[in-house]
């Protein structure tokens, strides 16, 4: 069994706590708090009465869709069951021996990486410079280095990176004769996200792979759809024949597309996020938790109270995500997502209420 890799387990959290699953308010998965749009919805419920016939094995439409939105060829996409499996794909057809990433950061590029049975080596992001990545991360990149994953904004700290270092990175990358795998999976998230999205590089650069997911940010994590883009396009083939085919299904496909229409819900969303996020810190901070600078739909914070926090607000019926299992990071981190106002309000008086946290 896969577990407390990750957050959103709310499945064990209610077999622990004996209730049902839908009673637990997880804070441990960041996922847009304004939900599924309806439009959204309505295209995924649609689509089950043509799912007695296999799902465009080259997902056109939707990928007609990806392009118009980010303004990139066609043959520059590749459709995926969620962002992680574009992941492993990458990994799985470029077959690295060595593989660069940050600590901490989401943890499925290291995996993908030790499954492919690479070795992943890490550029450790400093407490004390806000977990920000800084120029020499270039230094570690090498002749032997054959992959570099950053994330941006980096989960769990939401931090992000500019644009600047990032191309340092993905031509020191060039030089290096590596591939750089820019993940933009939260950017939908933060405000000026152009002063940060390298989409614009992919042309000049065709060693770049840009992530991104409709998981999150149209809250679709039970749906599972992601893509990344890539202007080399004889890797975009390799990643459709390094799988199995009809990898995103019918209802994914018809959800995508549906979404890619919603050209408003990220503006309400992020303005949404930044009222929220502002709240959460300021309460915390008043409970004397420390708090990083977050650009994201999530919060990584510290405590110095000697708890099992996630534990104890499980108690509560709160599922908030340790980042005990994150490279560089131990059991005084946690990180909990930017849910609604009421579910926020709850999350913060659940803390007040817990000794020791004063
Ligand atoms: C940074 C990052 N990238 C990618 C993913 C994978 O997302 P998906 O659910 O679309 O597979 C996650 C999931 O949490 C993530 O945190």
């Amino acid at each position: 069994m896969i577990n407390e890799a990750h957050g959103a387990d709310i499945y064990t959290a209610a077999e622990k706590l004996g209730t049902d699953k839908d009673k637990i308010i997880d804070f441990s998965s960041n996922i847009n708090p304004l939900g599924m749009p309806e439009a959204v919805k309505e295209a995924a419920i649609n689509s089950i009465s043509h799912s007695d016939k296999y799902p465009d094995i080259n997902s056109r439409e939707l990928t007609r869709s990806i392009s118009m939105a980010e303004n990139v060829p066609e043959n520059w996409v590749f459709t995926s069951n969620g962002a992680a499996e574009s992941i492993f794909r990458i990994v799985y057809y470029l077959k690295p021996k060595k593989g660069l990433v940050t600590a901490p950061a989401f943890s499925e590029y290291e995996n993908a990486l030790k499954s492919a049975g690479a070795q992943a080596v890490y550029y450790n992001l400093e407490e004390e410079h806000d977990f920000k990545i800084k120029d020499d991360i270039l230094n570690r990149i090498n002749t032997e280095t054959e992959i570099v994953f950053i994330c941006n904004p980096n989960n769990p700290t939401g931090q992000l990176t500019n644009k600047e270092i990032s191309e340092k990175i993905i031509s020191r990358c060039r030089q290096a004769g590596a591939f750089a795998v820019i993940d933009e999976c939260f950017l939908d998230f933060s405000e000026n996200k152009e002063k940060y999205s390298v989409v614009n590089l992919l042309e000049k650069y065709d060693n770049l792979i840009v992530l991104k997911a409709f998981t999150k940010i149209y809250a679709i994590p039970g749906i599972r759809l992601g893509y990344c883009m890539a202007s080399n396009e004889k890797l975009i083939e390799g990643l459709k024949l390094s799988g199995p085919p009809w990898n995103v299904s019918a209802i994914a496909q018809s959800a995508g597309v549906a979404a890619l229409n919603e050209k408003e819900y990220a503006v309400k969303t992020v303005e949404y996020i930044n009222k929220q996020r502002k709240y959460l810190i300021e309460e915390l901070n008043k409970l004397n938790i420390m708090t990083y600078n977050s650009h994201a739909n999530y919060i990584l914070f510290k405590i110095h109270a000697n708890i099992d926090l996630k534990e104890e607000m499980l108690k509560k019926g709160i599922l908030i995500r340790s980042c005990s299992n994150y490279m560089n990071l131990d059991n005084s981190y946690y990180r909990i997502a930017v849910k609604t106002d009421e579910e926020n309000r709850l999350l913060i008086n659940a803390l007040k209420e817990i000794k020791g946290m004063q």
